[in-house]
């Protein structure tokens, strides 16, 4: 998208804004913004109207707020004026929330409640999943994503998401890779950032989750026991984390999982130590959905009372659907097990984003609001610019995509073609498939008038267990020009609770495109999923293959692409693995002492595959072409407080104008610690027309250049780096640097300052 047309974009934005500033409830309320302190005034204030609150509160009021309760069968609409509940989860519709509202209005303080909703990539206009936004590799995409999903919930009243999920993960087995960035901390620290100003601009507080280490579960199993060393928790884990915060997240969700040995819902080092005493973190921490209550199944509490004491203790805030906080909190303040001015801390917390969002000021939103109104006619323009960022084009053979001028027939087959609920991905809120455009839709409609022919025959239902549909599909390749194939998972095959143990389309998928193969028509495959998939043999003689991800409302985007009127730009944000067994698999991995040799088995690998991904981090064609050349580093060293820059050239040699992402690897050769042989530290999307050059700068400062020792101590250690630049992780324009002095900060020089 052109800034001109972003401009464009954001100014629709802003007149949708005062449009709907027409009912009681202006909305979205600029002035009402979550929005991150202004100055010291500001924070006096609050924290003044925090305390006077505080001073007036009984100890079951103040218990009250860390009681986040959900809608649903269990929910007694009579709790909600007892002033025994601070936030509620899943209420998502405007007559619901004024309802609500109304009855927080009737309890004896008044305090308004925060209602949280997983908003992770829309509310009712779906916007690509998380991890495809990620292959857009754009903050300005990221942020204008979140801005309209945010947008569409706080229309209807909600104010709170549980997102951005900042959860990094090497394992595309993990279900819920869906929902975050993929497997590298800088791209996940950008992007996370960015989602956090982008909710915020749309009007929503936000909520980094899960922290930590929730992506790295032994086997990709969902749930499972993480064991992360104290130096790749600092070095992969927790950077996004940082960014949320410094982005000013108003919350932090605690994850599930054990972390080497202790449950991250009871972790003090972690929710106390680094959250807070490191990095200052003053909002809220709230347990995952009952997650306190898993405390007695991880075997680290005997009772409910005992599960509680150690949530709080540790630093979780806010009990999420647990119950255990208001019916325990208080006798064990009176048993002396539980400080009261802990629970006033807390409180405080709680508190001090509700006055920061200017909760209190806040008019009840008018009942009459539907969120029918969307997707709207420029929702669904920036969901479709959006889309069309995020697809990755991974193979394109003798430049079978675009199509041609003399195509004149199409046949559109597979179980995802035409899956309007299934496109959306999973987390969609208020998703509504009716007002999806699928792929084959999508393809029609840019056929239409053109003498294109699209001849759509699924060829299996949405699991595909058994191929009835073959004869017809196959009928259908053979009387067409080209045959676009539409596989992957179903909606519920990717997120929560959702890891595989085969990557593998979902059913009979593959032996439906061995059959098409097999017609000797070109084939065109187009994934639609929450991760990478395992192609198989037959992957290997497919000419042309596109990542659409849960491409979301607008799969329309998918014909911008393949007939050529957007050119794809997106690149993968996680290395694509040949097999399942590749698992877990990153490009940042360190080196071995035995790198892979071929005439040596006593290397690097297995007997039976490569160690090598399908499609590695980074990668992504275009219909055109970019060379990379002159490399020139401003200067051949830098000191610790200075940032390493360097030019680059790139040119388009293609003949069709395009989008590059610039990508910048680093490696520290050697080192105290044995560093990996690569790690992205900067990348810059450009626009370039055919045969134009640009000459790149792209700058990291030296303090990005360091590692964490197992103590928690963070060094850049002086010496030589190499650089890399170019358009994926196999980057080869190599250049060198310099660092000539040491930075290192002891791990207790970290507090901050508070
Ligand atoms: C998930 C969270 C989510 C919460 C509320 C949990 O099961 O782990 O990511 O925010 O439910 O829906």
């Amino acid at each position: 998208m052109t800034s001109k047309t972003s401009l464009a974009v954001r100014v629709l934005a802003l007149a949708t804004a005062l449009l709907w500033g027409s009912g009681p409830q202006a909305q979205p309320e600029r002035e009402n913004r979550v929005a991150p302190m202004t100055g010291m005034a500001q924070r006096l204030d609050v924290e003044t109207r925090v305390n006077d609150l505080l001073a007036r509160m009984t100890l079951d009021e103040k218990i009250g707020q860390l009681n986040l309760i959900s809608h649903g069968e269990t929910l007694n609409w009579d709790d909600l004026s007892t002033g025994r509940i601070g936030a509620l989860i899943n209420f998502n519709n405007a007559q619901d929330i004024s309802r609500a509202q109304r009855l927080a209005r009737e309890s004896r303080l008044g305090i308004p409640f925060l209602f949280g909703l997983d908003v992770l990539h829309g509310f009712r206009t779906q916007f690509p999943v998380p991890l495809a936004e990620a292959a857009a590799f754009s903050p300005r995409i990221s942020r204008l994503a979140a801005e309209w999903q945010a947008l569409e919930a706080a229309y209807v009243g909600i104010n709170w998401t549980y997102a951005p999920m900042a959860d990094l993960s090497r394992d595309v087995r993990w279900g819920r890779l869906v929902e975050g960035f993929g497997e590298d901390p800088h791209l996940g620290s950008v992007l996370t950032a960015a989602r956090v100003e982008g909710f915020h601009a749309g009007g929503m507080a936000t909520t980094a989750k899960h922290f930590v280490g929730y992506g790295a579960p032994e086997g990709g199993r969902d749930y499972d026991t993480t064991n992360i060393t104290s130096s790749d928790l600092r070095d992969l884990y927790l950077p996004s984390f940082k960014a949320a915060v410094d982005a000013g997240t108003e919350a932090v969700m605690a994850a599930f999982n054990v972390v080497n040995g202790l449950p991250s819902m009871a972790n003090p080092g972690l929710l106390t130590g680094v959250l807070r005493n490191e990095w200052g973190f003053d909002g809220i921490v709230t347990s995952d959905w009952a997650g306190i209550h898993e405390l007695l199944a991880h075997g680290i509490a005997a009772d409910d009372a005992e599960a509680a004491r150690k949530a709080f203790l540790a630093g979780v805030d806010m009990d999420m659907m647990g119950r255990f906080y208001i019916n325990h909190l208080a006798d064990e303040v009176r048993a002396g097990r539980v400080p009261m001015e802990r629970i006033d801390e807390a409180v405080r917390r709680v508190l001090r984003v509700k006055f920061r969002m200017g909760l209190f000021e806040r008019p009840i939103v008018d009942e009459r609001r539907v969120d029918a109104i969307f997707p709207s006619t420029e929702a669904r323009a920036v969901a479709r610019e959006i889309t069309r960022e995020t697809l990755v084009l991974l193979r394109n053979w003798n430049d079978v995509l675009p199509f041609k001028a003399e195509t004149r027939s199409i046949a559109v087959v597979g179980p995802l073609s035409d899956a309007t609920r299934d496109q959306l991905g999973p987390h969609g809120a208020r998703a509504h498939a009716e007002d999806a455009v699928s792929v084959v839709e999508g393809l029609r409609r840019r056929a239409a008038g053109t003498g294109v022919q699209i001849n759509h025959v699924p060829g299996c239902d949405r699991y595909c267990t058994s191929l009835d549909g073959l004869d017809a599909a196959l009928a259908a390749a053979r009387s067409s020009d080209v045959v676009v194939a539409v596989i992957g998972e179903y909606e519920k095959a990717s997120g929560e609770a959702a890891s595989r143990a085969y990557l593998t389309p979902v059913g009979r998928q593959l032996d439906l495109v061995e059959a098409l193969v097999a017609t000797g028509k070109p084939v065109v495959l187009v994934v639609v999923a929450g991760r990478p998939v395992e192609l198989g043999r037959v992957g290997e003689r497919i000419p042309a293959i596109l990542m659409g991800w849960f491409p979301g409302t607008e799969a329309g985007a998918i014909a911008d692409v393949l007939f050529g009127d957007f050119n794809p730009s997106g690149k993968l944000p996680v290395s694509w693995p040949r097999t399942v067994g590749q698992l877990p698999l990153a490009y940042n991995r360190l080196p071995t002492g035995r790198p892979p040799l071929a005439a040596n088995r006593y290397t690097l690998g297995y007997i039976d595959e490569g160690v090598t991904p399908l499609f590695p981090f980074g990668h992504g064609l275009s219909y055109t072409t970019f060379a990379y050349s002159d490399l020139a580093l401003a200067k051949p060293s830098f000191g610790a407080n200075e940032s390493m820059e360097l030019r680059a050239t790139v040119r388009n040699t293609g003949t069709r104008a395009g989008q590059e992402v610039v990508q910048l690897y680093v490696r520290d050769p050697v080192a105290s610690r044995s560093r990996p042989v690569r790690e992205l530290k900067a990348f810059e999307k450009i626009a370039l027309q055919p045969g134009e050059a640009r000459t790149v700068t792209l700058r990291v400062p030296v303090r990005n250049l360091g590692f964490h020792l197992e103590d928690g101590t963070y060094v850049v250690e002086p010496g030589e780096f190499q650089v890399f630049v170019g358009g994926s992780s196999l980057a080869d324009l190599e250049g060198r640097f310099t660092v000539t002095e040491e930075l290192r900060i002891e791990a207790g020089q970290r507090r901050a300052a508070r």
